[in-house]
Order: C-alpha cells, then structure tokens, then sequence
C-alpha cells in the first residue's frame, strides 16, 4: 500500500470523512476560499459525500448543500453544519436540473469530483471524462449564480487543453490545481474557475 494513500486514508477515518477525496476539495479551499459562510453549493458525483459534508460545515447553519450521484449516499451532516439535499440521478440527464431547481433555482458554488468508470484505455477514458466535465461546465452555465465559482476533477489528456480554455470563457480567473493528496502519477488535476461571467 502507498504511504500517501495510508496517510489521507487514515486521516480521513479519523476526522470521520466517508473518502480521503475530501482533502483534494479542503486544500483548494483553504488556499483560494472559493465556498464561503452561507453559501448554496451543488456537488455533482458526491457519493460516499465527503465533500458535500465539508462544504456543509464551511457553509454552516444558513447555508445549503445539493449533492447528485448516480448512488445512494447515506452520510449525514455533522453538527454545525448546514442542510445537505441528496438527489439520487445521472448528471447527465435533464431530470437532474429539473431536480435540483425544485430546491433551489440557482447556486454560488458548482463541485464535482466525478469519475467515469474506467476501462484502462487511456484514450477512452479520457475521452468519458472530457464528456462529464465539459457536461458540468454546461450545468454551471445553467445554475451558477453570477459571479459564483466552479471547482472541477479532470483528467489531463488531449483535450483537457481545450477545456481549460472553456473555462476562462465562462470565468474571470481560472487556476489549475494539483492537490498534495492527489496522486503523482494520477493524471487527475481541478480546474478551478472564479467569478461566473454570467450566461
Ligand atoms: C470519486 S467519487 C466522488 C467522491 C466524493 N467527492 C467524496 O468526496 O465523497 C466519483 C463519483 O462520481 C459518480 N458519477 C460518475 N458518473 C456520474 C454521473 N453521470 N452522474 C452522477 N454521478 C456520477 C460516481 O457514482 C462516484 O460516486
């Protein structure tokens, strides 16, 4: 077993986190402050909900968690953390958006940390990655707040290039953002855009 993996593994058992993907989101945050006190966030891919329960006590009491999976999360929001809305659906489907406007028309922050199922091709698996990303930069388009923030999981590959440049199209600031708890030799990065132009 790798050490790093030991390391963030046992870190998030002990802080009580259902993955150790919660300190790719929690070392971002910490050096860019992109989700703030009483803010709406959407996590798209949250299961087993790590994020979704950090975003929620960094939100706190007043503000509000979305998160969408394709399964079932059942983690709850810990004390002092604010309200998490779980929704059981395909972000790739309309009914997700129908979904998550019923509880909220539209958000201040937009994550995602999906993962497609891999196949160890690596083009194909590039190439189903690019789908979903460039589908959550769709859906920020469609429920981020002006001026909101976008924090994204992709893998590097022949288009992520192209992406990137999306990005700085619907946001005034975009970083690249490689976790110490990301894997080295994980082709995963985030693209974290700040400030939603707006559609
Ligand atoms: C790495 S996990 C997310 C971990 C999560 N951020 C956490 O900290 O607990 C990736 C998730 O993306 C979800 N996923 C993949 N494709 C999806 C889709 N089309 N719609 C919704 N969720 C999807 C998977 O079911 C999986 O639970």
């Amino acid at each position: 077993m790798r050490t790093v993996k030991d390391f963030y593994y046992k870190k998030a058992k002990k802080e009580k986190y259902p993955a150790r993907s919660v300190y790719k989101l929690e070392e971002a945050l910490n050096k860019y402050k992109f989700i703030k006190r009483g803010d709406s966030v959407l996590d798209l891919g949250c299961c087993p909900g790590s994020w979704s329960l950090y975003a929620s006590e960094v939100v706190g009491e007043k503000g509000i968690v979305v998160g969408v999976d394709l399964q079932e999360v059942v983690a709850s929001p810990r004390a002092g953390g604010s309200e998490i809305i779980w929704i059981r659906e395909s972000i790739m489907k309309p009914e997700m958006v129908e979904a998550v406007r019923k509880i909220r028309p539209a958000f201040r922050v937009l994550i995602a940390d999906l993962a497609p199922r891999t196949t160890g091709n690596r083009w194909a698996d590039h190439q189903q990655s690019m789908v979903l990303v460039r589908q959550t930069l769709a859906l920020a388009a469609e429920l981020l707040l002006p001026n909101g923030n976008y924090y994204c999981k992709a893998f590097q590959g022949e288009d992520y290039p192209e992406f990137v440049k999306e990005v700085g199209e619907q946001f005034q600031k975009v970083k690249t953002v490689k976790p110490k708890s990301s894997r080295v030799e994980s082709r995963e990065v985030f693209v974290l855009g700040m400030g939603f132009r707006g559609k």
